[in-house]
């Protein structure tokens, strides 16, 4: 066990139903103090994830270790673990400051110090004058302060948040999404967060392992996983990315359709099907490139900042490039002819039959 880690998941399985695995083969490493979300579309089994660390759920099978020592047969509540969820669940009846207080009574703090512990929760997500109040007299994002407050409150050495801004407007959720990391910073605790949406977990996290059909596809800090996607589902998933799938020659792409794209040095076999993929900010109009298509325009949006142009090329493929404003001629019309082009190096090439593609 690495003592920089304080959770580790070992060939964890889980079936709900003793026939169909959800998760199949989960190893997971959590590092002491990071933000680590689990990012992945509906039904990936990111909560199955979360519910199996939080004790609400029993692996079928493997390991869950928490400072090197099996927590399976722990109960949830002994588990030390925070929770946060997209419907806060605060006690309706208590105020405020009693739904603080109650997981430090559960946890048999006197008075004095659960007082002093409620006091220091409320500062920290800034509701001390709303102490007295009952939750329905709160708005949404204080709840979800409230909520917050009751998961960090007993100082757990985790916290689990499942999708917990789910419920706000964008605003207000990206605001909330500032002062968590503003939390996380200011306290060192570990936080593993559950979101499907991309943005926030490229904001907020120090990793995010992406899951797919309940296997983690890629694990990595975010600015890796949009650089350095490890396959064309995580290419695809994370930011925008153009796929153009053909038959690899030696130094070329040869789209079905017959368009040959040149893809020098790609370090793959000629006869192989493959799909390249170009992100729309690294498409440019040049002739000077070393990769270039010929195309037509088939869509153009201004976006003050840039235009998204859509272009079609000869065998029907669509390719979207986000060009710097001014880049398009201003007299270019749907249907007239240009060419697109770009570096190899912003090129990614990925064999079919690798994962995701
Ligand atoms: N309590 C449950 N009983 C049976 N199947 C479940 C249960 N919870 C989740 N599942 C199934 O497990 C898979 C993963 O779900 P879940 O972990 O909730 O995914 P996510 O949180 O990524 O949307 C899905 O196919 C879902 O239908
Ligand atoms: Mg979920």
């Amino acid at each position: 066990m690495d003592q920089d880690n304080l959770i580790e998941m070992v060939g964890v399985q889980k079936s709900y139903d003793g026939a169909h695995l959800v998760i199949p083969d989960l190893n997971l490493s959590i590092r002491r103090g990071e933000f680590l979300t689990l990012l992945g579309a509906s039904g990936s089994g990111k909560t199955t994830t979360l519910m199996m660390l939080a004790g609400f759920e029993n692996p079928t099978c493997g390991q869950i270790m928490m400072d090197g020592r099996p927590i399976q047969d722990v109960p949830a509540h002994q588990r030390g673990i925070g929770m946060v969820f997209q419907n806060y669940a605060l006690f309706p009846h208590m105020t405020v400051a009693e739904n603080l207080a109650y997981p430090l009574k559960m946890r048999g703090n006197d008075k004095t110090v659960t007082k002093d512990k409620v006091g220091r929760a409320l500062d920290l997500v800034q509701l001390s004058a709303m102490a007295e109040r009952k939750p329905a007299q709160l708005s949404g994002g204080q709840q979800q302060r409230v909520a917050l407050a009751r998961a960090l409150v007993f100082e757990p050495e985790l916290v689990l948040m499942d999708e917990p801004l789910g419920a706000l407007d964008k605003n207000l959720r990206e605001h909330m999404q500032f002062e968590i990391k503003q939390i996380h910073r200011q306290l060192g605790v570990t936080v593993v967060y559950v979101t499907h949406d991309q943005s926030e977990a490229l904001t907020m996290s120090d990793r995010v392992a992406v899951f797919h059909d309940g296997r983690i596809e890629q694990l990595a800090p975010p600015a890796e996983l949009y650089d350095r996607p490890s396959t064309a589902y995580i290419a695809a998933f994370i930011g925008e990315n153009n796929g153009l799938d053909g038959v690899l020659t030696d130094s070329s792409l040869v789209l079905d359709g017959g368009l040959r794209v040149p893809l020098p040095g790609h370090g793959l076999l000629p006869g192989l099907r493959a799909r390249a993929m170009v992100r729309p900010e690294s498409v440019r109009l040049s002739k000077d490139l070393s990769v270039s298509v010929q195309a037509r325009v088939a869509d153009m949006a201004y976006l003050g900042d840039h235009t998204r142009l859509v272009a079609r090329l000869d065998n029907g493929n669509t390719v979207v490039a986000k060009l710097t404003s001014g880049a398009l001629p201003e007299d270019t019309s749907v249907g007239a002819p240009l060419v697109l082009g770009w570096e190899p190096e912003d090129m990614l090439v990925f064999p079919q039959g690798a994962a995701g593609f």
